[in-house]
Protein backbone atom coordinates (compact mmCIF):
# COMPACT_ATOMS: atom_id res chain seq x y z
CA UNK A 1 0.00 0.00 0.00
CA UNK A 2 2.82 2.19 0.67
CA UNK A 3 4.43 1.54 -2.44
CA UNK A 4 1.26 1.95 -4.40
CA UNK A 5 0.94 5.85 -2.45
CA UNK A 6 4.59 6.61 -3.21
CA UNK A 7 4.15 5.65 -6.85
CA UNK A 8 0.89 7.54 -6.56
CA UNK A 9 3.15 10.42 -5.56
CA UNK A 10 6.19 9.93 -8.21
CA UNK A 11 3.21 9.75 -10.89
CA UNK A 12 1.32 13.01 -9.92
CA UNK A 13 5.18 14.53 -10.26
CA UNK A 14 5.75 12.95 -13.51
CA UNK A 15 2.53 13.94 -14.66
CA UNK A 16 3.27 17.40 -14.23
CA UNK A 17 5.89 17.94 -16.54
CA UNK A 18 4.35 14.52 -19.01
CA UNK A 19 2.47 14.76 -22.12
CA UNK A 20 0.59 11.67 -21.84
CA UNK A 21 -3.19 12.09 -21.13
CA UNK A 22 -4.39 8.51 -19.74
CA UNK A 23 -8.00 9.28 -19.26
CA UNK A 24 -9.67 6.26 -20.51
CA UNK A 25 -9.92 3.01 -18.58
CA UNK A 26 -11.94 -0.44 -19.63
CA UNK A 27 -12.35 -3.30 -17.52
CA UNK A 28 -12.26 -6.85 -19.13
CA UNK A 29 -13.70 -10.02 -17.62
CA UNK A 30 -11.01 -11.84 -15.94
CA UNK A 31 -11.33 -14.98 -13.81
CA UNK A 32 -8.51 -14.84 -10.86
CA UNK A 33 -6.60 -18.00 -12.49
CA UNK A 34 -6.55 -16.39 -15.98
CA UNK A 35 -3.89 -13.87 -16.98
CA UNK A 36 -3.87 -11.46 -19.99
CA UNK A 37 -0.91 -12.55 -21.79
CA UNK A 38 -0.85 -11.39 -25.38
CA UNK A 39 -1.78 -9.01 -28.17
CA UNK A 40 -1.53 -8.55 -32.07
CA UNK A 41 -3.08 -6.06 -34.39
CA UNK A 42 -5.63 -7.16 -37.17
CA UNK A 43 -6.79 -4.93 -39.67
CA UNK A 44 -9.16 -2.34 -39.64
CA UNK A 45 -8.46 -0.85 -36.22
CA UNK A 46 -9.39 -3.97 -34.93
CA UNK A 47 -6.68 -5.49 -31.99
CA UNK A 48 -6.85 -9.16 -30.60
CA UNK A 49 -5.69 -9.89 -26.60
CA UNK A 50 -5.17 -13.21 -25.59
CA UNK A 51 -5.79 -14.60 -22.18
CA UNK A 52 -4.82 -17.71 -20.98
CA UNK A 53 -8.48 -19.30 -21.98
CA UNK A 54 -10.12 -16.37 -24.48
CA UNK A 55 -9.55 -13.79 -26.64
CA UNK A 56 -11.13 -10.03 -27.39
CA UNK A 57 -11.42 -8.16 -29.86
CA UNK A 58 -11.44 -4.52 -29.41
CA UNK A 59 -11.60 -1.44 -31.18
CA UNK A 60 -9.50 1.23 -31.38
CA UNK A 61 -11.52 2.80 -28.84
CA UNK A 62 -11.15 0.39 -26.47
CA UNK A 63 -14.96 -1.29 -27.11
CA UNK A 64 -15.20 -5.00 -27.30
CA UNK A 65 -16.60 -6.03 -30.22
CA UNK A 66 -16.12 -10.13 -29.78
CA UNK A 67 -15.25 -12.69 -27.21
CA UNK A 68 -14.04 -16.22 -28.20
CA UNK A 69 -12.85 -18.65 -25.90
CA UNK A 70 -9.10 -20.92 -27.17
CA UNK A 71 -8.47 -24.32 -28.21
CA UNK A 72 -6.78 -25.34 -25.20
CA UNK A 73 -6.15 -28.77 -23.99
CA UNK A 74 -5.34 -30.36 -21.03
CA UNK A 75 -0.89 -30.13 -22.12
CA UNK A 76 -1.38 -27.20 -24.08
CA UNK A 77 -2.32 -23.07 -23.32
CA UNK A 78 -2.75 -20.92 -26.59
CA UNK A 79 -0.45 -18.17 -25.38
CA UNK A 80 0.67 -15.93 -28.39
CA UNK A 81 -1.26 -14.42 -31.15
CA UNK A 82 -0.01 -13.17 -34.39
CA UNK A 83 -1.72 -11.50 -37.28
CA UNK A 84 -1.17 -13.19 -41.20
CA UNK A 85 -0.36 -9.94 -43.05
CA UNK A 86 -1.49 -11.20 -46.13
CA UNK A 87 -4.86 -12.97 -45.45
CA UNK A 88 -7.83 -12.13 -43.38
CA UNK A 89 -6.09 -14.45 -41.29
CA UNK A 90 -4.26 -14.50 -37.47
CA UNK A 91 -3.03 -17.58 -35.51
CA UNK A 92 -2.72 -18.67 -32.36
CA UNK A 93 0.60 -20.44 -31.07
CA UNK A 94 -0.67 -23.36 -28.35
CA UNK A 95 1.97 -24.56 -26.37
CA UNK A 96 3.40 -26.93 -23.65
CA UNK A 97 6.49 -27.70 -21.74
CA UNK A 98 8.58 -30.19 -23.76
CA UNK A 99 5.95 -31.26 -26.04
CA UNK A 100 5.78 -30.28 -30.02
CA UNK A 101 3.56 -26.53 -30.30
CA UNK A 102 0.79 -26.53 -32.53
CA UNK A 103 -0.97 -23.26 -34.53
CA UNK A 104 -4.74 -22.37 -34.52
CA UNK A 105 -5.87 -20.22 -37.68
CA UNK A 106 -8.92 -18.54 -37.28
CA UNK A 107 -10.78 -16.55 -40.53
CA UNK A 108 -12.32 -13.60 -40.63
CA UNK A 109 -16.33 -14.47 -41.64
CA UNK A 110 -17.66 -10.84 -41.38
CA UNK A 111 -16.55 -7.80 -39.67
CA UNK A 112 -15.55 -8.88 -36.06
CA UNK A 113 -16.71 -12.86 -36.33
CA UNK A 114 -14.12 -15.16 -36.68
CA UNK A 115 -14.18 -19.13 -37.29
CA UNK A 116 -11.59 -21.60 -36.30
CA UNK A 117 -9.95 -21.71 -40.38
CA UNK A 118 -8.69 -25.78 -41.34
CA UNK A 119 -6.85 -27.83 -38.92
CA UNK A 120 -4.71 -27.35 -36.08
CA UNK A 121 -1.12 -27.46 -37.37
CA UNK A 122 1.87 -28.49 -35.10
CA UNK A 123 5.14 -26.50 -36.16
CA UNK A 124 7.57 -29.48 -37.29
CA UNK A 125 10.38 -29.80 -36.22
CA UNK A 126 10.09 -27.36 -32.86
CA UNK A 127 9.72 -28.64 -29.40
CA UNK A 128 11.20 -25.82 -27.38
CA UNK A 129 8.79 -23.26 -26.42
CA UNK A 130 9.10 -19.69 -27.87
CA UNK A 131 8.07 -16.49 -26.76
CA UNK A 132 6.78 -14.56 -29.78
CA UNK A 133 6.66 -15.63 -33.42
CA UNK A 134 6.29 -13.50 -36.31
CA UNK A 135 4.72 -13.50 -40.19
CA UNK A 136 5.97 -11.75 -43.19
CA UNK A 137 5.21 -12.19 -46.32
CA UNK A 138 3.81 -16.29 -45.83
CA UNK A 139 7.17 -16.79 -43.65
CA UNK A 140 6.57 -18.04 -40.84
CA UNK A 141 9.48 -17.31 -37.91
CA UNK A 142 10.12 -19.25 -35.15
CA UNK A 143 13.15 -18.33 -32.69
CA UNK A 144 14.63 -20.84 -30.74
CA UNK A 145 17.42 -20.83 -28.03
CA UNK A 146 19.96 -20.95 -30.77
CA UNK A 147 18.74 -20.59 -34.32
CA UNK A 148 15.67 -19.12 -35.91
CA UNK A 149 13.49 -21.44 -38.07
CA UNK A 150 11.89 -20.33 -41.23
CA UNK A 151 9.13 -21.97 -42.46
CA UNK A 152 6.29 -21.18 -45.27
CA UNK A 153 2.38 -20.79 -44.36
CA UNK A 154 0.16 -22.80 -47.53
CA UNK A 155 -3.04 -21.23 -47.15
CA UNK A 156 -5.36 -22.88 -49.63
CA UNK A 157 -9.25 -21.66 -50.37
CA UNK A 158 -10.19 -24.05 -46.99
CA UNK A 159 -7.21 -25.80 -45.60
CA UNK A 160 -3.44 -24.73 -44.70
CA UNK A 161 -0.28 -26.27 -43.54
CA UNK A 162 3.45 -25.11 -42.79
CA UNK A 163 6.08 -26.25 -44.87
CA UNK A 164 9.55 -26.42 -43.70
CA UNK A 165 12.15 -24.10 -45.71
CA UNK A 166 15.99 -25.22 -45.31
CA UNK A 167 16.76 -21.60 -43.85
CA UNK A 168 17.96 -21.41 -40.50
CA UNK A 169 19.56 -18.51 -38.55
CA UNK A 170 22.12 -20.50 -36.34
CA UNK A 171 26.05 -20.12 -35.18
CA UNK A 172 26.60 -21.80 -38.47
CA UNK A 173 25.09 -19.30 -40.20
CA UNK A 174 26.16 -16.18 -38.58
CA UNK A 175 29.99 -17.95 -38.51
CA UNK A 176 29.93 -18.12 -34.86
CA UNK A 177 31.29 -20.47 -31.78
CA UNK A 178 27.99 -20.15 -30.46
CA UNK A 179 24.49 -18.53 -29.96
CA UNK A 180 22.23 -17.95 -27.31
CA UNK A 181 19.38 -15.93 -28.85
CA UNK A 182 17.08 -13.60 -26.85
CA UNK A 183 15.70 -11.64 -29.02
CA UNK A 184 14.99 -11.04 -32.30
CA UNK A 185 13.66 -7.82 -34.11
CA UNK A 186 12.65 -7.55 -38.02
CA UNK A 187 12.26 -4.12 -39.76
CA UNK A 188 11.88 -3.80 -43.51
CA UNK A 189 13.25 -1.34 -46.34
CA UNK A 190 12.82 -1.43 -50.30
CA UNK A 191 15.87 -1.18 -52.33
CA UNK A 192 15.68 -1.48 -56.62
CA UNK A 193 11.80 -1.81 -55.87
CA UNK A 194 12.81 -5.07 -53.87
CA UNK A 195 11.37 -5.99 -50.71
CA UNK A 196 13.72 -7.01 -47.86
CA UNK A 197 13.68 -7.72 -44.25
CA UNK A 198 16.40 -6.63 -41.89
CA UNK A 199 16.60 -9.80 -39.08
CA UNK A 200 18.78 -8.40 -36.10
CA UNK A 201 19.14 -11.72 -33.85
CA UNK A 202 20.83 -11.12 -30.02
CA UNK A 203 22.99 -13.12 -28.66
CA UNK A 204 22.55 -13.08 -24.48
CA UNK A 205 26.61 -12.00 -24.30
CA UNK A 206 27.77 -11.65 -28.02
CA UNK A 207 25.26 -9.03 -28.62
CA UNK A 208 23.56 -8.34 -32.44
CA UNK A 209 24.12 -10.26 -35.38
CA UNK A 210 22.33 -9.12 -38.39
CA UNK A 211 20.74 -11.20 -41.62
CA UNK A 212 19.46 -9.42 -44.38
CA UNK A 213 16.77 -11.48 -46.38
CA UNK A 214 14.77 -10.52 -49.17
CA UNK A 215 11.09 -11.29 -50.12
CA UNK A 216 10.34 -13.24 -53.32
CA UNK A 217 7.20 -14.24 -53.82
CA UNK A 218 6.11 -13.85 -50.04
CA UNK A 219 9.22 -15.81 -49.51
CA UNK A 220 11.67 -14.56 -47.14
CA UNK A 221 15.08 -15.95 -48.45
CA UNK A 222 18.22 -14.63 -45.76
CA UNK A 223 21.06 -14.30 -47.94
CA UNK A 224 23.77 -11.89 -46.25
CA UNK A 225 25.21 -11.56 -42.73
CA UNK A 226 27.42 -10.03 -40.24
CA UNK A 227 27.83 -8.89 -36.45
CA UNK A 228 27.42 -5.63 -34.79
CA UNK A 229 30.50 -5.39 -32.18
CA UNK A 230 28.01 -3.42 -29.60
CA UNK A 231 31.13 -4.69 -27.28
CA UNK A 232 33.44 -2.12 -28.89
CA UNK A 233 31.00 0.29 -28.15
CA UNK A 234 32.56 2.32 -25.68
CA UNK A 235 29.40 3.18 -23.29
CA UNK A 236 29.05 -0.71 -23.18
CA UNK A 237 30.06 -2.61 -20.11
CA UNK A 238 32.03 -5.83 -20.93
CA UNK A 239 30.12 -7.44 -18.86
CA UNK A 240 26.86 -6.45 -19.90
CA UNK A 241 24.29 -9.24 -20.77
CA UNK A 242 21.45 -8.77 -23.53
CA UNK A 243 18.00 -8.87 -23.12
CA UNK A 244 16.12 -7.42 -25.88
CA UNK A 245 16.72 -5.39 -29.36
CA UNK A 246 14.25 -3.46 -31.16
CA UNK A 247 14.54 -1.84 -34.50
CA UNK A 248 13.26 2.06 -35.40
CA UNK A 249 14.45 1.53 -39.10
CA UNK A 250 16.45 0.32 -41.68
CA UNK A 251 17.92 0.76 -44.90
CA UNK A 252 20.38 -1.02 -47.23
CA UNK A 253 23.27 0.74 -45.47
CA UNK A 254 21.88 1.74 -41.82
CA UNK A 255 20.29 0.35 -39.19
CA UNK A 256 18.74 1.77 -35.94
CA UNK A 257 18.04 -0.08 -33.23
CA UNK A 258 17.72 0.16 -29.23
CA UNK A 259 19.35 -2.33 -27.44
CA UNK A 260 18.50 -3.57 -24.01
CA UNK A 261 20.91 -5.19 -21.01
CA UNK A 262 19.60 -6.65 -18.16
CA UNK A 263 21.50 -4.76 -15.11
CA UNK A 264 22.13 -1.43 -16.80
CA UNK A 265 20.26 1.23 -19.98
CA UNK A 266 18.63 0.76 -22.79
CA UNK A 267 21.08 2.11 -25.40
CA UNK A 268 20.11 3.81 -29.23
CA UNK A 269 22.15 2.94 -32.23
CA UNK A 270 22.57 3.67 -35.46
CA UNK A 271 25.30 1.38 -37.49
CA UNK A 272 26.21 1.55 -40.91
CA UNK A 273 26.76 -1.98 -42.58
CA UNK A 274 28.94 -0.56 -45.54
CA UNK A 275 31.71 0.60 -43.39
CA UNK A 276 30.90 -1.01 -40.05
CA UNK A 277 30.67 1.93 -38.19
CA UNK A 278 28.67 1.85 -34.69
CA UNK A 279 27.42 5.50 -33.34
CA UNK A 280 25.42 5.89 -29.96
CA UNK A 281 22.31 8.41 -31.05
CA UNK A 282 21.53 8.17 -26.92
CA UNK A 283 21.43 5.95 -23.40
CA UNK A 284 18.08 5.67 -22.57
CA UNK A 285 18.05 5.70 -18.41
CA UNK A 286 17.20 2.81 -16.44
CA UNK A 287 14.05 2.95 -13.72
CA UNK A 288 15.87 2.71 -10.29
CA UNK A 289 17.21 -0.55 -10.13
CA UNK A 290 13.63 -2.08 -11.08
CA UNK A 291 14.15 -5.16 -13.54
CA UNK A 292 13.49 -4.94 -17.32
CA UNK A 293 10.19 -6.37 -18.38
CA UNK A 294 7.82 -7.64 -20.88
CA UNK A 295 9.15 -5.52 -24.43
CA UNK A 296 10.05 -2.26 -25.14
CA UNK A 297 7.40 -0.73 -28.18
CA UNK A 298 8.46 2.48 -30.12
CA UNK A 299 6.39 4.31 -32.51
CA UNK A 300 8.30 6.88 -34.38
CA UNK A 301 9.96 9.21 -31.85
CA UNK A 302 8.23 7.51 -28.96
CA UNK A 303 9.91 4.85 -27.04
CA UNK A 304 7.82 3.01 -24.21
CA UNK A 305 10.13 0.72 -21.88
CA UNK A 306 8.56 -1.15 -19.06
CA UNK A 307 10.09 -2.13 -15.48
CA UNK A 308 8.61 -4.04 -12.89
CA UNK A 309 9.79 -4.37 -9.24
CA UNK A 310 10.07 -7.25 -6.86
CA UNK A 311 6.59 -6.93 -5.94
CA UNK A 312 5.27 -7.07 -9.90
CA UNK A 313 4.88 -3.47 -9.92
CA UNK A 314 5.20 -1.97 -13.16
CA UNK A 315 6.32 1.02 -13.99
CA UNK A 316 6.33 1.76 -18.07
CA UNK A 317 8.98 4.94 -19.24
CA UNK A 318 7.68 7.48 -22.32
CA UNK A 319 10.73 8.63 -23.99
CA UNK A 320 10.48 11.29 -26.78
CA UNK A 321 14.02 11.33 -28.50
CA UNK A 322 12.55 13.80 -31.20
CA UNK A 323 13.10 16.27 -28.87
CA UNK A 324 16.31 17.17 -27.54
CA UNK A 325 16.82 17.92 -23.99
CA UNK A 326 18.42 21.29 -23.32
CA UNK A 327 19.59 20.58 -19.45
CA UNK A 328 22.24 18.46 -20.85
CA UNK A 329 25.74 19.42 -21.54
CA UNK A 330 25.29 16.61 -23.98
CA UNK A 331 22.61 14.42 -25.96
CA UNK A 332 23.74 11.43 -24.95
CA UNK A 333 21.10 11.24 -22.08
CA UNK A 334 17.54 11.23 -22.36
CA UNK A 335 15.14 10.83 -19.48
CA UNK A 336 11.45 9.85 -19.40
CA UNK A 337 8.96 12.28 -20.57
CA UNK A 338 6.29 10.73 -18.90
CA UNK A 339 6.00 7.32 -16.25
CA UNK A 340 3.05 4.64 -17.04
CA UNK A 341 2.34 2.95 -13.67
CA UNK A 342 0.36 -0.49 -13.64
CA UNK A 343 -0.54 -2.59 -10.32
CA UNK A 344 0.73 -5.63 -9.76
CA UNK A 345 0.92 -8.22 -12.64
CA UNK A 346 2.20 -11.02 -14.36
CA UNK A 347 2.37 -9.64 -18.07
CA UNK A 348 1.65 -6.61 -19.69
CA UNK A 349 0.28 -5.21 -22.75
CA UNK A 350 1.47 -2.99 -24.46
CA UNK A 351 0.74 -1.29 -27.77
CA UNK A 352 0.13 1.98 -29.97
CA UNK A 353 -3.05 2.18 -32.13
CA UNK A 354 -3.45 4.20 -35.03
CA UNK A 355 -4.57 7.13 -33.50
CA UNK A 356 -1.66 8.20 -31.91
CA UNK A 357 -2.88 6.53 -28.42
CA UNK A 358 -1.09 4.21 -26.86
CA UNK A 359 -2.72 1.17 -24.56
CA UNK A 360 -1.51 -1.01 -21.87
CA UNK A 361 -2.56 -3.42 -18.78
CA UNK A 362 -2.87 -0.89 -15.98
CA UNK A 363 -4.43 -3.37 -13.53
CA UNK A 364 -4.97 -7.54 -13.37
CA UNK A 365 -8.00 -7.06 -15.55
CA UNK A 366 -7.97 -3.52 -16.78
CA UNK A 367 -6.44 -1.78 -19.92
CA UNK A 368 -6.08 1.88 -19.83
CA UNK A 369 -5.49 4.22 -23.17
CA UNK A 370 -3.63 6.90 -23.17
CA UNK A 371 -3.51 10.11 -26.01
CA UNK A 372 0.08 11.09 -26.90
CA UNK A 373 -0.35 13.72 -29.27
CA UNK A 374 1.58 16.20 -27.40
CA UNK A 375 4.26 14.38 -28.35
CA UNK A 376 5.23 16.21 -31.32
CA UNK A 377 8.38 16.42 -33.13
CA UNK A 378 10.21 19.77 -32.74
C1 LIG B 1 -8.96 9.56 -33.84
O1 LIG B 1 -8.73 10.91 -33.49
C2 LIG B 1 -9.72 11.80 -34.01
C3 LIG B 1 -9.32 13.21 -33.66
O2 LIG B 1 -8.87 13.31 -32.33
C4 LIG B 1 -11.10 11.42 -33.42
O3 LIG B 1 -12.10 12.26 -33.97
C5 LIG B 1 -11.42 9.97 -33.78
O4 LIG B 1 -12.63 9.58 -33.18
C6 LIG B 1 -10.31 9.06 -33.31
N1 LIG B 1 -10.57 7.71 -33.78
C7 LIG B 1 -10.51 6.64 -32.98
C8 LIG B 1 -10.78 5.35 -33.64
O5 LIG B 1 -10.25 6.72 -31.79
C1 LIG C 1 -3.57 -31.14 -27.14
O1 LIG C 1 -3.64 -30.94 -28.55
C2 LIG C 1 -2.45 -31.27 -29.26
C3 LIG C 1 -2.67 -30.94 -30.73
O2 LIG C 1 -3.88 -31.43 -31.22
C4 LIG C 1 -2.14 -32.75 -29.05
O3 LIG C 1 -0.93 -33.07 -29.70
C5 LIG C 1 -2.02 -33.02 -27.56
O4 LIG C 1 -1.80 -34.40 -27.34
C6 LIG C 1 -3.29 -32.60 -26.86
N1 LIG C 1 -3.13 -32.81 -25.43
C7 LIG C 1 -4.05 -33.47 -24.71
C8 LIG C 1 -3.75 -33.63 -23.25
O5 LIG C 1 -5.07 -33.91 -25.21
C1 LIG D 1 -20.89 -5.61 -40.82
O1 LIG D 1 -20.50 -4.27 -41.03
C2 LIG D 1 -21.27 -3.62 -42.04
C3 LIG D 1 -20.67 -2.24 -42.30
O2 LIG D 1 -20.31 -1.62 -41.09
C4 LIG D 1 -22.75 -3.55 -41.55
O3 LIG D 1 -23.52 -2.95 -42.56
C5 LIG D 1 -23.24 -4.97 -41.30
O4 LIG D 1 -24.56 -4.93 -40.77
C6 LIG D 1 -22.34 -5.69 -40.33
N1 LIG D 1 -22.76 -7.08 -40.22
C7 LIG D 1 -22.99 -7.66 -39.04
C8 LIG D 1 -23.45 -9.07 -39.08
O5 LIG D 1 -22.81 -7.07 -37.97
C1 LIG E 1 -11.08 -4.35 -43.67
O1 LIG E 1 -10.36 -3.81 -44.75
C2 LIG E 1 -10.35 -4.66 -45.87
C3 LIG E 1 -9.45 -4.03 -46.91
O2 LIG E 1 -9.56 -2.63 -46.92
C4 LIG E 1 -11.79 -4.85 -46.38
O3 LIG E 1 -11.78 -5.73 -47.49
C5 LIG E 1 -12.63 -5.46 -45.26
O4 LIG E 1 -13.98 -5.56 -45.67
C6 LIG E 1 -12.56 -4.59 -44.03
N1 LIG E 1 -13.26 -5.25 -42.94
C7 LIG E 1 -14.09 -4.62 -42.14
C8 LIG E 1 -14.68 -5.42 -41.04
O5 LIG E 1 -14.38 -3.45 -42.26
C1 LIG F 1 34.47 -17.20 -39.67
O1 LIG F 1 35.09 -17.06 -38.40
C2 LIG F 1 36.45 -17.46 -38.42
C3 LIG F 1 36.95 -17.42 -36.98
O2 LIG F 1 36.52 -16.25 -36.32
C4 LIG F 1 37.24 -16.54 -39.34
O3 LIG F 1 38.58 -16.93 -39.37
C5 LIG F 1 36.65 -16.63 -40.73
O4 LIG F 1 37.28 -15.71 -41.60
C6 LIG F 1 35.15 -16.34 -40.70
N1 LIG F 1 34.57 -16.60 -42.01
C7 LIG F 1 33.79 -15.74 -42.63
C8 LIG F 1 33.25 -16.16 -43.94
O5 LIG F 1 33.54 -14.64 -42.16
C1 LIG G 1 21.37 -17.98 -22.36
O1 LIG G 1 20.48 -16.87 -22.30
C2 LIG G 1 19.58 -16.90 -21.22
C3 LIG G 1 18.67 -15.66 -21.35
O2 LIG G 1 18.07 -15.63 -22.62
C4 LIG G 1 20.31 -16.89 -19.90
O3 LIG G 1 19.39 -16.98 -18.83
C5 LIG G 1 21.26 -18.08 -19.86
O4 LIG G 1 22.03 -18.00 -18.68
C6 LIG G 1 22.19 -18.05 -21.08
N1 LIG G 1 23.03 -19.24 -21.09
C7 LIG G 1 24.34 -19.16 -21.13
C8 LIG G 1 25.05 -20.47 -21.17
O5 LIG G 1 24.93 -18.09 -21.13
C1 LIG H 1 25.38 1.85 -49.79
O1 LIG H 1 26.79 1.78 -49.69
C2 LIG H 1 27.40 1.47 -50.94
C3 LIG H 1 28.87 1.20 -50.70
O2 LIG H 1 29.40 2.10 -49.79
C4 LIG H 1 27.15 2.64 -51.88
O3 LIG H 1 27.75 2.38 -53.13
C5 LIG H 1 25.66 2.82 -52.07
O4 LIG H 1 25.39 3.95 -52.83
C6 LIG H 1 24.97 2.98 -50.72
N1 LIG H 1 23.53 2.91 -50.92
C7 LIG H 1 22.71 3.81 -50.43
C8 LIG H 1 21.26 3.61 -50.71
O5 LIG H 1 23.09 4.77 -49.77
C1 LIG I 1 27.46 4.17 -46.38
O1 LIG I 1 26.06 4.38 -46.51
C2 LIG I 1 25.64 5.63 -46.03
C3 LIG I 1 24.13 5.63 -46.02
O2 LIG I 1 23.61 5.21 -47.23
C4 LIG I 1 26.25 6.71 -46.89
O3 LIG I 1 25.83 7.99 -46.43
C5 LIG I 1 27.76 6.62 -46.80
O4 LIG I 1 28.35 7.52 -47.68
C6 LIG I 1 28.23 5.21 -47.16
N1 LIG I 1 29.63 5.10 -46.84
C7 LIG I 1 30.52 4.55 -47.66
C8 LIG I 1 31.92 4.46 -47.15
O5 LIG I 1 30.20 4.15 -48.77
Amino acid sequence: MINVLLLSIFYMAYSQRGQAICNQEIYLDVDVDEEIIDHTKLNNNTDIVLTTSKFLLLDAKLNILNTYTTPNNESHTCNLVSDHPLQNLFFLACQAAGMAPFLVAYKQIENSSYSVFGEYQAIPTISESFSKFAIVGNTLIIPQKKKIVFFTTVIQASSWYIRTTSYVLDAQFFNSTNLNISDFSLSPFQQDQQDYQRILVLDYELGVFWADAIQRSNNLIPFNNGIINVKSSYYIPYSARFRQVAQLKASQNMTQFVLQTYADSSYQFEYLLNNSYLSLSTTLSKYKDWNPFSSIRINNNIFAIPYQNYQHTVVIQLFNIAVKQNDQENNLKQEPTDLLISASIESLILYFNSNNTLVYRSDFDSLTLCTLSNYKVE
